[in-house]
């Protein structure tokens, strides 16, 4: 408790406590709790239950929430890699949902978009013929129009593809111990606790911004760490922030997966940007016993003027303060040199170029916050329409460009190399395997199309800016 109040005292000192997001000075150091773990990988079967709750996240006042198995949020579910599962989803909620499996490479007809809505009292049970690479995904609801509302309100979790060689690969595996999954959202509450979810006109065009980090669910925790290499297991599953994280003693962060799996070795970054969506696994080290805070800057799309407002001023907050409790095991001291990925080929060369515009409102429409301009080249999303059709087994080139602020792009069903980001080689964080990547300007992706969307059950693409999503900046394309 001694060294916990002593670094308590030191951050609380850090300018960035004083910030719109410092959840540090409200509350006493809370242990950071995981989400349950639902383990599927023998039974190949997993049920979620969509119910709605309450939620005391700052102890003013309860909250209604929504959530899969309990109130808020839902268990994190592992399934083997090679298999086929079934889901069970069961729908308790008085209107209808549907859950997408972000990052699951599987057909159209089980990938819970818009298309595959699951009615109130109904349940709806895929087979997830899972086979590809061990990766960190997730699952949210995806109910076009709603998306934003219910994922705010909770309906999210995060699902971990897993092929058993973590132990060969020497990375931490002993969940909630020394391999952390956190999910990562900002949230409001009014002085009575309740989650508010009142867009203001300029959330209209930025999407929505809290003022209060949540990791979990839980608003102030702390984690509580081995004395030795820790692995953090992120996702950005915020409506709409940005975080550009870092240690706030400048220590590394070593990549080790991004979106849709390992690397072949690990990349030391000392920042690392995470979009709407995005998935990276971290290995840091805290062998040294020194507590310290993963922090992130304000959000990037803030820093547009005042129209793209609502992340405050310039300061970078908490995200979540690290602690130690020594009795538990320091399996792993050293960072593998080998992860046993294979990096995406690079060589786009001769290979037909899709090109999609991500489109804002501009001008009147935007100081009205009139919804009619998002789209994609020029049209909004129709559940109606398919807006193209790629043979199977067809390889393309997406050229990306976004208007006016930064949108992170995401594909079903594939998964994806980075080109090249405005002309230029990838971001270090870019160079493996993506399923959602931040466009600012322009990215060139190569996509190979293998999975099948029948015209009733088409992939999307869209920016996973949630109010950007729902107001039409998505498509749907056919694979046959
Ligand atoms: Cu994470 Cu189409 O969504
Ligand atoms: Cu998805
Ligand atoms: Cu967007």
């Amino acid at each position: 408790m001694t060294s916990r109040r002593h670094f308590l005292a030191a951050m609380a000192s850090l300018p960035l406590a004083a910030s719109p997001l410092g959840v540090f000075a409200q509350s006493p150091a809370r242990r950071l709790g995981m989400p349950p773990l639902l383990d599927a990988r023998d039974s190949g079967v997993f049920r979620l239950a969509a119910q709605a709750g309450q939620t005391n996240f700052t102890g003013r006042g309860a909250s209604t929430t929504w959530g899969l198995n309990g109130a808020y949020l839902g268990p994190t579910v592992r399934l083997a890699t090679g298999r086929t599962s079934r889901a069970e989803v069961a729908n308790g909620l008085n209107e209808a949902i549907t859950l997408h499996w972000h990052g699951l490479v599987i057909p159209g007809e089980v990938d819970g978009s818009p298309h595959q809505p699951i009615a109130p009292a109904t349940t709806w049970s895929p087979e997830l013929p899972v086979d590809q690479p061990a990766c960190t995904a997730w699952y949210h609801s995806h109910f076009h129009g709603a998306t934003a509302r219910q994922v705010q309100l909770g309906l999210a979790g995060v699902l971990q593809v897993d092929d058993g060689q973590d132990d060969a690969r020497g990375l931490p595996s002993d969940y909630g111990v020394d391999d952390l999954t956190l999910v990562l959202q900002d949230r409001r509450f009014t002085r009575r606790g309740q989650m508010d979810y009142n867009l203001s006109m300029s959330e209209g065009m930025s999407g929505f911004m809290g003022d209060t980090m949540v990791v979990n669910g839980q608003v102030g925790a702390t984690a509580v760490v081995p004395r030795g290499l820790v692995r953090l297991r992120l996702l950005n599953g915020s409506n709409a922030r940005i975080y550009p994280l870092s240690f706030n003693d400048r220590r590394d962060m070593h990549l080790v997966a991004t979106d849709s799996g390992y690397l072949d070795r690990p990349i030391a970054l000392k920042t690392l940007v995470l979009a709407p969506g995005e998935r990276a696994e971290v290995l840091v080290d805290f062998s040294d016993g020194v507590e310290s805070g993963l922090v992130s800057a304000q959000n990037p799309n803030a820093a547009m003027g005042g129209m793209m407002g609502g992340g405050g001023g310039g300061r970078p907050f908490v995200v979540l303060p690290f602690t130690f409790d020594t009795s538990l095991p320091a399996r792993i001291t050293q960072i593998p040199q080998d992860l046993g990925g294979e990096l995406p080929l690079r060589n786009g060369a001769n290979i037909p170029v899709r090109r999609l515009n991500l489109d804002m409102p501009m001008g009147a429409g935007m100081m009205f916050g009139s919804s009619d301009a998002f789209g994609v080249n020029g049209r909004p999303f129709d559940r109606g329409r398919i807006d193209f059709a790629i043979g199977r087994g067809n390889v393309e080139r997406w050229r990306i460009s976004a208007d006016l602020m930064m949108h992170p792009f995401h594909i079903h069903g594939v998964r994806f190399a980075v080109l090249s980001e405005n002309g230029r080689a990838p971001f270090a964080q870019n160079l493996g395997w993506k399923d959602t990547v931040l466009v600012n300007g322009q990215v060139e992706l190569l996509v190979r199309f293998d999975q099948p969307a029948p015209r009733n059950a088409p992939f999307m693409y869209h920016c996973h800016i949630l109010e950007h999503e729902d107001r039409g900046m998505m498509g749907q394309f056919a694979v046959s």
